[in-house]
């Protein structure tokens, strides 16, 4: 029998924390503030700006939305970021990728200053992830962290094999994991036997973005599975694991929805309150 590791309950915990201690600066007289652009009418996005702007909300937290059309230009973008930037009421900054093709990413996410990029894309906040000395967190990887520690499963020593090298998920998850002491394997699209070196993980991470990708075949018994993946293939929210097939030989797995998902919210609301702090000095 396999224990559903419930990222929702999670996240409750995480969140009533950090609620608490945003009152706390609060009764001091900071407020803590979170601006979230979005560029473009991509359906998901939406989705998820809309969840954060949620989750700021329930946590006292202010969040300012810039929702900007399409065909807003790369200047136009970079000089909102540069007003936000100088704006001591605003903590933390977030551009919510992907941005339209005419937009460099790489630009826009270099022109976010690195004391209020709460995604921790910045290269400055990659580089320190890379060697250990951070104050952000990546959200996606530091959530799926959060979620092992609660369920009282330990990395150390353990094989930890990640699907997805992507910079946002599978490269910040590998050094997450591998800080904590564990074996890692990042496989990706190029792996040759990816089937059989999933088999060996005893913690296996899938962020692949192709729904149903981990079959009952790669997994080991008495594995730890946790799935990363938000794939709408027929409009319905479906994760890269085939839950049903591979549960049962699992010790733990993540749902999708209400897995992962809830929890890289809950970290970018840490992240938000770890801005307001340092920018405070506190
Ligand atoms: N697009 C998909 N995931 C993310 C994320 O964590 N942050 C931002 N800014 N955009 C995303």
């Amino acid at each position: 029998m396999y224990k559903l590791i419930d990222g929702r309950e999670i996240s409750a915990a995480v969140k009533n924390n950090i609620a608490d201690q945003v009152a706390q600066l609060a009764q001091k007289g900071i407020t803590t503030g979170l601006a979230v652009i979005i560029v473009g009418d991509d359906p998901a996005s939406k989705v998820y700006v809309g969840s954060k702007k949620r989750a700021c909300a329930e946590l006292g937290i202010k969040s300012e939305e810039y929702a900007l059309p399409a065909d807003t230009t790369q200047e136009q973008l970079l000089d909102i970021i540069a007003q936000l930037n100088m704006r001591s009421d605003i903590n933390g900054i977030l551009c919510q990728l992907p941005l339209p093709k005419h937009i460099d990413e790489k630009t826009v996410i270099d022109a976010i200053l690195p004391s209020k990029d709460v995604d921790a894309f910045h290269p400055v906040n990659v580089g320190r992830i890379m060697i250990g000395d951070f104050d952000f967190l990546p959200c996606t990887p530091a959530g799926i962290m959060e979620m092992l520690k609660y369920s009282q499963i330990d990395v150390e020593g353990k094989h930890c094999v990640v699907i997805g090298r992507s910079n946002i998920v599978g490269k910040p998850m590998a050094m997450l994991m591998l800080h904590k002491n564990a074996t890692v394997t990042i496989c990706h699209s190029k792996t040759q036997n990816l089937a059989e070196i999933c088999r060996q993980a005893d913690i296996l991470v899938a962020a692949v973005g192709r729904a149903k990708f981990v079959t009952a075949d790669m997994v080991k018994d008495g594995a730890v599975v946790i799935d990363v993946g938000m794939n709408r293939p027929d409009g319905k929210l479906c994760g890269d694991v085939d839950f049903d097939s591979v549960a049962e030989k699992c010790s733990a797995i993540t749902p999708v929805p209400g897995g992962v998902g809830p929890m890289t919210i809950a970290m970018l609301m840490q992240n938000t309150l770890t801005a307001a702090k340092r920018q405070n000095n506190i």
